[in-house]
């Protein structure tokens, strides 16, 4: 069974992670959360520690316990690195290489490969550096970038794109990359 780093960042979806690291658990995967600093506002180290079974890595205070530091250790472990929900401001920090967390800096570090399940406001999605750091994400080897779904009611009241993909899709896209 693989070892999956789950990473979360700060959408009003990041609640939707802890069902989907539950179902990845009960398959049989070892789940690791990496959370932003941001993600917390929306979802607790609690629940995701308690639903993943592994301690939650949200900042680089969470690393005293190793001399390696974990975001380095947890990236070599990866046989796949998923970031679910992904934001804009992640998505930026990822096509552009910035490491100002634990998170973005796992992603620099490991090189299992990487699917991104965007969340946001439509008009965040379409806005034109969304969209060319998305594209520069999926042009990179091993990256796939799933979702946003095109239509549903989003949290901040509009209709139309940028809602996280069902917990099904996220499942059976996870699922296939394994394969
Ligand atoms: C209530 C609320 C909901 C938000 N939802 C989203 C979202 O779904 N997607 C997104 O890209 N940003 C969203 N944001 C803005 C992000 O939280 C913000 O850009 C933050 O800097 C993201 O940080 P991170 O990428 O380090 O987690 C939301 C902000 C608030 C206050």
């Amino acid at each position: 069974m693989a070892t999956i780093i789950l990473g979360v960042t700060g959408s009003i979806a990041a609640y939707k992670a802890a069902d989907v690291a539950s179902r990845l658990v009960k398959l049989g995967h070892s789940v690791h959360c990496v959370c932003t600093p941001c993600a917390l506002q929306f979802v607790t180290p609690l629940t995701l520690m308690t639903l993943s079974r592994n301690p939650v890595v949200s900042s680089f205070e969470d690393e005293t316990g190793s001399w390696v530091p974990l975001h380095i250790k947890l990236a070599a472990m990866a046989d796949l690195f998923c970031v679910l929900p992904a934001s804009a401001n992640t998505i930026a920090c990822m096509a552009q290489g910035l490491a100002p967390n634990a998170l973005t800096s796992l992603y620099l570090a490991c090189r299992a490969p990487v699917l991104i399940f965007p969340a946001m406001n439509g008009l965040m999605w379409d806005h034109p550096a969304t969209q060319q750091n998305a594209a520069t994400l999926a042009a990179r080897e091993n990256h796939q970038i799933i979702g946003p779904d095109n239509c549903g009611i989003l949290a901040c009241g509009d209709e139309g794109k940028g809602r996280l993909v069902s917990a099904d899709c996220a499942i059976e896209a996870i699922v296939a990359a394994l394969a």
